[in-house]
């Protein structure tokens, strides 16, 4: 067993209690990323302090930002992008696709000389996807084979297009916008599906001109103001919260001042069509995005199908879904899960290898996952393979709540990446041995 591992077994305890967590990852990467465009000062509240956000902080530190850290608050002050540094040697974006593919969008539209390096997981990530539309707006950027290492160079300025999504993927979106608005002329996208909208909402809220109609999104260059940015709590976080929650017998659970943005609280949606005992209510908008609480029970789920054109919408969900939907009545599909094998690891094999081994049957048919149910408890000894995937892990610790025997996690730490101190908030549910 190395020092990252841990055995955990059910709790077995019926928890009522209230959770409260911290900042959303997508919107704290955005909160420096653009939150940092302007110049001036301000202050962002509820950051989370995962190794995913902290990783774009110190790419943003390296532009010229300044950031002071006290506890979960960001204290920014920026020079503005026209004054940031023009020459960096080397910006790491360790396991951060996402600080990867938004600051990108950055580099290229203010020509930086910079390249980017990654570990094995990101480096193994595709990047031809926000390099093609960089380079027809003028960037001029190398990449060999698809991956990092990328090497941006200076350029003679770029300029807006039109640009039609190829992949459903809220990264790229937002690594175009980003782009578009530090160059000149107009920037529209065309998404072929809907994804998460928090670039565009983060926008706004800064001033930008900015206008959305349907799938299409047009952006142009303006000034951008610095406003303190509050955090809302992490939707995809709270997901194996609640899991745990629906897994147990007799818990009911309250989960406060969470994100509840349309395109991000599919998942709850799904899991009420599930049967789930789930219910949000929105209390308040802050920085342009839905925020509320959110109330489950323990319940037994049925099996669903989920069309493709909602995976976007629960892209870091599938796997915690995929739980699920092991221990629900009947059959689970979910259509169109191609990109799953593009993240931290590729998702589908690490699904598929987890739950065959703890008894259930599961079948990838072209591009469609698909879950056989039924399961009610685990009645033997599991080892999990995490693939070093916080997103796996976090999913198959849930399992344990279900299980009579102890779960193995090959790999823990790696919950660093996007739920640090995870293990505290699920103390009430399982327990370390
Ligand atoms: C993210 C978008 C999603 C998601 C990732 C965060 C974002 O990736 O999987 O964890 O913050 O924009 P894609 O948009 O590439 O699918």
């Amino acid at each position: 067993m190395n020092t990252n591992s841990i055995i955990i077994k059910s709790a077995g305890g019926l928890v009522k209690k209230n959770y409260s967590m911290l900042g959303d990852k997508s919107i704290a990467h955005r909160a420096i990323l653009l939150g940092a465009l302007g110049s001036g000062e301000y202050k962002v509240k509820n950051f989370p302090n995962n190794k995913d956000c902290s990783t774009t902080l110190n790419c943003m530190m390296q532009l010229g930002v300044d950031i002071k850290k006290i506890g979960n608050t960001l204290y920014i002050s920026s020079p503005g992008y026209s004054n940031f540094n023009k020459k960096i040697y080397s910006l790491n974006g360790e396991n951060s696709g996402t600080t990867v593919r938004l600051i990108s969008g950055i580099l290229a539209a203010l020509g930086i000389e910079t390249k980017i390096i990654g570990d094995e997981s990101l480096s193994g990530r595709p990047m031809g996807r926000i390099v093609e539309p960089l380079e027809l707006m003028g960037g001029k950027i190398k990449m060999e084979d698809n991956h990092l290492p990328l090497y941006f160079h200076n350029n003679s300025g770029m300029h807006g297009i039109n640009y039609h999504m190829k992949v459903a993927s809220a990264q790229v979106k937002s690594c175009i916008l980003m782009a578009g608005f530090l160059s000149k002329g107009v920037t529209k996208v065309i998404e072929n599906m809907y994804t998460r909208d928090h670039t565009e909402r983060m926008f706004k809220f800064l001033g930008a001109d900015i206008k959305i109609i349907d799938k299409e999104i047009v952006i142009r260059n303006s000034k951008l103001q610095c406003k303190d940015i509050f955090i809302p709590g992490d939707i995809s976080s709270a997901a194996y919260l609640i899991a745990c929650c629906i897994l147990g017998t007799g818990c009911t659970i309250t989960i406060t001042d969470v994100l509840l943005n349309e395109r991000r609280r599919k998942y709850i949606d799904i899991l009420k069509s599930m049967g789930a005992k789930i219910k949000y209510n929105t209390t308040k908008i802050l920085n342009e995005e839905k925020v509320g609480d959110i109330v489950v029970c323990s319940g037994i789920l049925k099996g669903t199908s989920i069309d493709k054109n909602i995976i976007p919408y629960i892209i870091d969900e599938i796997p915690i879904l995929s739980l699920l939907a092991a221990f629900a009545k009947g059959v689970t599909i979910f259509k169109g899960v191609e990109e799953l094998k593009y993240k931290e690891s590729n998702r589908i094999e690490a699904i598929i290898y987890n739950l065959n081994n703890m008894g259930v049957k599961t079948k990838f048919d072209g591009e469609d996952l698909i879950i056989y149910g039924e399961k009610k408890y685990i009645d033997k000894n599991i080892y999990i393979k995490t693939f070093n995937d916080h997103r796996i892990a976090l999913t198959f610790l849930c399992a344990a709540v279900r299980s009579k025997e102890t779960v193995f996690i090959d790999n823990w730490a790696c919950t660093d990446i996007s739920f640090p101190n995870a293990i505290n908030y699920f103390k009430d549910f399982i327990r370390i041995i």
